[in-house]
């Protein structure tokens, strides 16, 4: 069981929403690997967890993109290894499940969050502060979008 941890927090409501939701849904993974793995469970959690950061590194890109954010490139260049880590994390799980440490993953998947958190996410934060009532206005419809219709 892992606990958000509030120094992670930006300011930015549906950014911070977002990121409490990323935390749940690696708490639903550590729950399957701790009850015993079901690959089926596992692979949804997976999934899950992929599409959920896929649409959360989109709503993060928009409002970076919104607010005029100089580390942009460097950034989604970190959100694109997450990306390409996850689509071979799931294509390998597919093949063999068995082959998978999923604690191991789960370790690193929430490393990799916290740190990305801490540092990348945190440097945007004085420029979207910047530009908060645009940024205000933006979230309103992000928060309705999800993964799938952004
Ligand atoms: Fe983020
Ligand atoms: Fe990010």
């Amino acid at each position: 069981m892992i606990y958000w941890d509030p120094k992670l927090e930006t300011g930015i409501a549906v950014i911070d929403e977002d990121h409490k939701t990323l935390f749940g849904l690696l708490n639903a993974l550590l729950r399957i690997i701790d009850d015993g793995e079901k690959a089926d469970d596992a692979a949804l959690a997976i999934s899950a967890l992929n599409d959920y950061a896929v649409g959360h590194f989109k709503r993060e890109e928009a409002l970076m993109l919104l607010c005029g954010y100089p580390g942009q490139d460097r950034h989604e260049r970190d959100h694109n290894a997450f990306r390409q880590g996850m689509k071979s994390l799931q294509h390998l799980f597919s093949i063999n499940a068995g082959m998978v440490n999923l604690r191991g993953v789960s370790d690193f998947l929430l490393n990799w969050l916290q740190q990305h958190i801490a540092v990348s996410d945190r440097a945007y934060v004085p420029k979207m502060q910047e530009s908060s009532a645009l940024i205000a206005k933006a979230s309103e419809n992000l928060i309705s979008c999800t993964s799938f219709d952004l």
